[in-house]
């Protein structure tokens, strides 16, 4: 790597690491980061960058850095953390029992933190603003909303952010114009039926049967309803009903997630999901009632014109060699989509594996830790990114 950022960067790089693995040995899930959001403004505050306090809810911040120019460009990372117990035995493993940094979160807010202090060092040579954004709840979707009605991309031309990907090589990263992640949206099913007796199963209406049936016709959504050539995943991922042997239930929940590539996709899976719970559960004397989650989150679409900025700060810093087109979309969603709605911009995914694909535990594994090798080519591409963007904001 060979960037006007390489001095600072290299200067910085162990107050990154440290921040990363303190980050780890704290993870905190979705609304809950109060104390990843004090210890990130912390150490901005610390380097003497601007931070707001308080969004999305309370634990969103966004950090200012100002140069030349009224443009306004903006970075993101996210800050949350899962629900998963850790098993990675690592000294700076997670001191919380059943939570941790499985998605590499703590990286991002890192690389953020990184390339704040690279580019307050050169506020000089920055041609705009660069706002940016440490944003909660991105696990469950509802972060990116959330900050953008808090005025998060309030004067923002454009967006970028990055994504830690162990399915790439260390020091590269991945590009794709248009779609490059899924929609997302959760479905929840309350089927009601009538509690009885085991033994007397005609004196009650028995909801695991219907639940049994739904979760079956619920496969022939994708399989019989979308055209083969439209991506499309429904999954059933949890069934609770009962507590015994020889009672039939009052109720019977499931859970499960849609993924599509388009929104109108989205839309008409979850119109099936309603029409086949509502009467399949009529057929059975049941009812159901569906609900899905508070932000199901849009397909994540990639501006052609910024990917092509994103190319060109891959090329500078890394070289093309590192440059990897990505060719398919994933089926794995990120609530960035909806910032890429509001204003054009690209996300790119940073590569972790030193050998082989499949090499490096995969993001959400309780093996999963971030590859903090990966910090210096994700500082320097985001803090190039920052300013060709403001150079091309600025020259249109
Ligand atoms: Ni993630």
């Amino acid at each position: 790597m060979n960037t006007r950022f390489s001095a600072s960067i290299a200067r910085h790089l162990p107050d990154l690491m440290a921040l990363r693995r303190e980050l780890h040995t704290h993870p905190e899930i979705a609304f809950e980061e109060q104390w990843t959001s004090a210890r990130l403004a912390a150490f901005l505050e610390a380097s003497g960058i601007a931070v707001e306090r308080g969004l999305a809810r309370g634990t969103g911040l966004i950090a200012t850095i100002k140069g030349r120019g009224d443009r306004t460009v903006a970075l993101r990372a996210d800050i949350d953390a899962l629900p998963i117990h850790e098993e990675t035995g690592l000294p700076y493993a997670s001191k919380i029992p059943g939570r941790m940094h499985a998605c590499g979160h703590d990286g991002h807010a890192s690389i953020l933190c990184g390339v704040a202090r690279v580019l307050q060092e050169h506020a000089a040579e920055l041609p705009g603003t660069v706002k940016l954004l440490f944003q909660p709840a991105e696990e469950i979707t509802s972060g990116a909303p959330l900050m953008i009605k808090d005025g998060a991309l309030k004067d923002v031309s454009a967006i970028f952010g990055l994504h830690g990907w162990p399915e790439l090589p260390l020091g590269h990263v991945g590009v794709r114009n248009g779609c490059l992640m899924a929609s997302t949206c959760n479905f929840f099913i309350e089927i009601t039926g009538r509690g009885s007796h085991g033994a007397n199963p005609g004196a009650g209406i028995d909801p695991v049967v219907v639940a049994a049936h739904l979760t079956t016709a619920l496969q022939a959504v994708v399989s019989r309803e979308t055209n083969p050539w439209e991506a499309a995943v429904l999954t059933v991922g949890k069934i609770e009903a009962g507590t015994t042997t020889n009672i039939i239930p009052e109720t019977a929940r499931l859970e499960g997630t849609v993924r599509t590539l388009s929104k109108p996709l989205q839309d008409r899976i979850r119109a099936a999901i309603v029409r086949m719970a509502e009467n399949i559960a009529a057929a059975f004397r049941a009812t159901a009632k569906v609900r899905f989650n508070e932000f199901p989150c849009p397909p994540l679409h990639n501006d052609p014109a910024m990917t092509d900025l994103a190319r060109t700060a891959i090329d500078e810093t890394l070289g093309r060699e590192k440059r990897i087109e990505i060719t398919h979309a994933t089926m794995g969603g990120e609530d960035f989509a909806y910032y890429l709605e509001q204003v054009p911009g690209s996300f790119v995914f940073l590569g972790f594996h030193n050998g082989t694909e499949g090499s490096y535990p995969l993001l959400h594994n309780p093996r999963f830790d971030f590859n903090d090798a990966a910090i210096p080519s994700g500082v320097a591409v985001l803090a190039e990114l920052a300013i060709r963007s403001l150079e091309s904001v600025a020259g249109r």
